[in-house]
């Protein structure tokens, strides 16, 4: 079944997996187009819940959304005001803990990643039963992750996608139904010049596994 996978594509697997890291500051200078579809190519192969999308082959959509866009000033304006709108709700319930203050912030300043890397990736699952939509997103990231670190191009995550999901502006906005589909996005493009993502301190063999 792997006969064509040899020891050098797993060591070059364990340095992309080593290298990838989240880079939130972008360099205005857009990848090319071939390299984002392959990178969103890397992301439609990852795994799925095929219980749960049976019967629809069109069961994932990837939306690309360019920089200095119409289309992104839409989608950051929409990202905005939901954030703004749900930093309220959660005020009146939780009081203005430090998450409510951050999202008050980015009500105020726009979601980071959107408007300031040159794509704005969403990628969305139809709904079903078993309830596994956003795992599968997950997935499908991650290998979008790797396959950018492997071409020199940075991904920052955009969580706050995942709560637009039933919001019916940015489901007219990408043409969807609101509701029936998860969402998740990312923010794509190099690193800015001399980026060094905060060091980051990993689980290791050592301390987190113990076998039975
Ligand atoms: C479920 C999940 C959601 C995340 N959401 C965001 C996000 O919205 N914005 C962001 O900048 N990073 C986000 N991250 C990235 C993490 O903060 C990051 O992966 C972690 O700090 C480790 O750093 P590294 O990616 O540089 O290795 C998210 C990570 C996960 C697993």
């Amino acid at each position: 079944m792997f006969e064509n996978i040899t020891p050098e594509h797993s060591a070059a697997l364990d340095v992309i997996v080593r290298a990838r890291h989240s880079v939130r500051a972008f360099s205005p200078i857009p990848p090319r187009k071939e390299d984002i579809e392959a990178i969103i190519q890397a992301g439609l192969l990852a795994p799925f819940g095929a219980l749960a999308v049976a019967g629809d082959p069109d069961f994932r959509k990837v939306f690309v959304i360019r920089n200095l866009s119409a289309a992104m000033a839409a989608a950051s304006d929409i990202l905005k005001n939901r954030t703004a709108k749900l930093a309220d709700e959660l005020e009146k319930k939780v009081g203005t803990v430090p998450f409510v203050q951050n999202l008050k912030r980015i009500g105020q300043q726009g979601v980071p990643g959107v408007g300031n890397a040159p794509y704005f990736v969403v990628v969305s699952e139809r709904k079903g039963m078993p309830p596994v939509a956003a795992q599968s997103l997950s997935y499908c990231l991650d290998n979008m992750w790797l396959k950018a670190t492997s071409l020199g191009i940075g991904l920052q995550l955009i969580s706050a996608t995942m709560q637009m999901d039933s919001d019916p502006e940015f489901c007219r906005f990408l043409s969807i139904p609101v509701g029936e589909y998860a969402l998740d996005g990312c923010a794509l493009g190099y690193p800015a010049d001399k980026y060094q993502p905060p060091s980051v301190e990993y689980p290791t063999l050592g301390k987190s596994v113990s076998w039975l």
